[in-house]
């Protein structure tokens, strides 16, 4: 609609001009003009054809001057967007902080000459905003990286890229590298197929117990060293000890003795690790009591099971 009136205003003004007279020519007059103005005489040509095209900005008795005093405004995104819609969409999606107006990167633009070649001379550089490379001296060629400015965030696994993982993501490298598991063999990109992506273990592995959540094997293995086990109690339930020591687990679940009540892991608090029972029971016998025994269970047999009654004969 819009484009339509400029273009018979313009028709308008040509005839206009050419006739150097001012004719009601049966085109349709521009929307907003009145009757009155176009009826206007000979003398007032000039001044008219200026009016009467400003009548399409609908601003009122301008001067040539007035007309030419300011700088246009910068055309919005959206005004870019009516022909450049893929990248506005682009922006629009995934721009992130770059979501500006184009011409504050695009201070030039429809410049571009294939004699002259200067499609990298005319693009935005990154340095115009980012004066100091925010990833060190090392990687400075941020288009190497960050294909498509106008997602900045979203960074295809280059070649380029996977080899750089270690360079900005220094912990992961070395707990890998430190604590050797099946993890280090993969490479970052087995599980990071996407950069940021986080891959949930059961893309992977089997739960121990139905139910197992990607937040408790997390919470028992770190993702890189995933064989330094860590039992957070929230997690680390007897039924989970169950997947592997069923024989403990038995015995443990039936038993008539109080350790029945108490949990795996408050004895076995790191995996593994094999408890004194000092640590619970201080020295519940006098020394002469116990002195030719090597240990408690010498008496006590079993501490997943502990013969209550029994335990007396020794
Ligand atoms: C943060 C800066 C930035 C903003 C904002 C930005 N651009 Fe770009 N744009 C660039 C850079 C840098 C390139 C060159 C990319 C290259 O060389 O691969 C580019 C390339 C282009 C190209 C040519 C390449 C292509 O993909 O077709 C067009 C067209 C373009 N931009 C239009 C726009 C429009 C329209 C907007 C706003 C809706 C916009 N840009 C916003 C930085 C920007
Ligand atoms: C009336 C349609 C139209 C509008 C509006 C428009 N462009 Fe373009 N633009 C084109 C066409 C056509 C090309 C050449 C073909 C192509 O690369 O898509 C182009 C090419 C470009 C290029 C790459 C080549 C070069 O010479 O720079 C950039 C960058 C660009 N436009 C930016 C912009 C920005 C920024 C805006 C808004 C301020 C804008 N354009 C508004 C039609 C338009
Ligand atoms: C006209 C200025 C300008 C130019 C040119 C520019 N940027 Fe930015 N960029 C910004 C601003 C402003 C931010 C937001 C900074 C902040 O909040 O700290 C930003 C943020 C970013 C971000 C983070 C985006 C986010 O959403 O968090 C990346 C990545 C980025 N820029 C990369 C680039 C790359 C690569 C180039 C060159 C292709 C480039 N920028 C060119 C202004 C610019
Ligand atoms: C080796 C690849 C690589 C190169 C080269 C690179 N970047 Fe990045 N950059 C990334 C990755 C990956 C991210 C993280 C993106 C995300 O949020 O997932 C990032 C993030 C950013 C961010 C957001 C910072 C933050 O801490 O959240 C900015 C800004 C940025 N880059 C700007 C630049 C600029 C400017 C250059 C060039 C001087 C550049 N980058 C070069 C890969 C690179
Ligand atoms: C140039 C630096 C750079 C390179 C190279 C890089 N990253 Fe990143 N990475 C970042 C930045 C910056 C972030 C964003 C951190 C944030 O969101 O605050 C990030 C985020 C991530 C995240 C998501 C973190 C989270 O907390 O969600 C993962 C996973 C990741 N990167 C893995 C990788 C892998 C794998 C590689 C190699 C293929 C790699 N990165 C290469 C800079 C980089
Ligand atoms: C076997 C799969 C696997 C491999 C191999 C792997 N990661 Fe991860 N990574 C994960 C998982 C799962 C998480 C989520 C861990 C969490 O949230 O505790 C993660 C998290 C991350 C994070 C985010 C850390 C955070 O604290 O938010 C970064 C960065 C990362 N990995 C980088 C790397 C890099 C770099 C490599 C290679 C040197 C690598 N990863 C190798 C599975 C893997
Ligand atoms: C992309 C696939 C993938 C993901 C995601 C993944 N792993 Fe693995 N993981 C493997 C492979 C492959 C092996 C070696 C073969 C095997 O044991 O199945 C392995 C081995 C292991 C091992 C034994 C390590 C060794 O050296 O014996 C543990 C423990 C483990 N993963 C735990 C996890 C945990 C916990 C997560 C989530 C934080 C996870 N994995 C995520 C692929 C993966
Ligand atoms: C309560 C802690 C705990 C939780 C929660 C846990 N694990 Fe484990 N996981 C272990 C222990 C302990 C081992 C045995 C480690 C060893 O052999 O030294 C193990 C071993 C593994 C292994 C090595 C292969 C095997 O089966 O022996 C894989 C793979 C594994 N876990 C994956 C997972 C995944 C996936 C989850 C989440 C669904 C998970 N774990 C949750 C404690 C846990
Ligand atoms: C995925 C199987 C798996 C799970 C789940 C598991 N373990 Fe184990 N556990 C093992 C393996 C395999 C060993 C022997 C290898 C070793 O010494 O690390 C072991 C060893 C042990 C030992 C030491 C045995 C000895 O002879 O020294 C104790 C104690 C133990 N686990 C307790 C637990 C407890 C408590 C849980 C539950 C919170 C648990 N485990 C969960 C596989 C598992
Ligand atoms: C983590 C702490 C802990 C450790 C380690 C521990 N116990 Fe106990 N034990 C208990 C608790 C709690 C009770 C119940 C006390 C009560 O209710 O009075 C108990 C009770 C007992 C009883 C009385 C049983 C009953 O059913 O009346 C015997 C015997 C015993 N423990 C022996 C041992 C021996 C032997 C060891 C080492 C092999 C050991 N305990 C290690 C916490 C522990
Ligand atoms: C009261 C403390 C206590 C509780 C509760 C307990 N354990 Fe033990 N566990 C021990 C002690 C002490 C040993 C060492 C026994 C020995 O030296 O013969 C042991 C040994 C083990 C072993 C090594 C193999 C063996 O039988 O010697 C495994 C596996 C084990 N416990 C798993 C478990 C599991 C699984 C649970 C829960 C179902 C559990 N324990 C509950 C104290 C406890
Ligand atoms: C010579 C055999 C013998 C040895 C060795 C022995 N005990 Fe006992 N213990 C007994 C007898 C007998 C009882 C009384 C059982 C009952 O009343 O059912 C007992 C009772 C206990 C009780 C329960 C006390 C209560 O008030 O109910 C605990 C706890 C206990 N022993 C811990 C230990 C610990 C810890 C050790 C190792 C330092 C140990 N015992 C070594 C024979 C022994």
């Amino acid at each position: 609609m819009k484009r339509d009136n400029n273009i018979s205003s313009i028709s308008v003004l040509a005839i206009i001009v050419l006739f150097g007279l001012f004719v009601v020519n049966g085109c349709t007059p521009p929307r907003g003009a009145t009757t009155a103005e176009n009826e206007a005489t000979a003398p007032s040509i000039e001044k008219k054809a200026v009016t009467d095209k400003t009548k399409t900005t609908s601003s009122h008795g301008l001067t040539a001057e007035e007309l030419y005093a300011k700088a246009p405004p910068e055309l919005t995104p959206v005004q870019c967007a009516q022909c450049h819609r893929p990248i506005y969409q682009k922006l629009q999606k995934a721009g992130g902080k770059h979501r500006i107006f184009c011409t504050r990167c695009h201070d030039k633009f429809h410049t571009y000459n294939p004699v002259q070649n200067n499609w990298r001379e005319i693009m935005p550089k990154c340095k115009k905003c980012h004066t100091t490379p925010p990833h060190g001296e090392k990687h400075k060629d941020c288009l190497n990286c960050h294909k498509e400015p106008h997602t900045p965030r979203v960074v295809p696994l280059t070649e380029y890229l996977t080899k750089s993982c270690g360079d900005c993501h220094s912990s992961e490298l070395a707990q890998l590298k430190k604590f050797p598991s099946a993890h280090t063999k993969q490479g970052c990109t087995a599980c990071h197929d996407k950069h940021g992506f986080i891959p949930s273990c059961l893309n992977c592995h089997d739960p121990h117990v139905e139910g197992q959540t990607f937040e408790a094997c997390k919470a028992c293995h770190p993702a890189h060293k995933p064989l330094q086990v860590q039992f957070v109690q929230k997690y680390a339930t007897a039924d989970v000890c169950n997947a592997c020591h069923d024989e403990e687990y038995e015995k443990w679940s039936h038993t008539k003795s109080k350790h029945g009540k108490v949990q795996c892991i408050q004895c076995h608090d790191k995996h593994g690790f094999i408890p004194n029972c000092s640590k619970c029971h201080g020295t519940p016998h006098p020394p002469e009591f116990v002195k030719h025994f090597k240990g408690c269970l010498e008496c006590h047999i079993d501490v997943h099971d502990l013969p209550t009654k029994q335990g007396t004969k020794q």
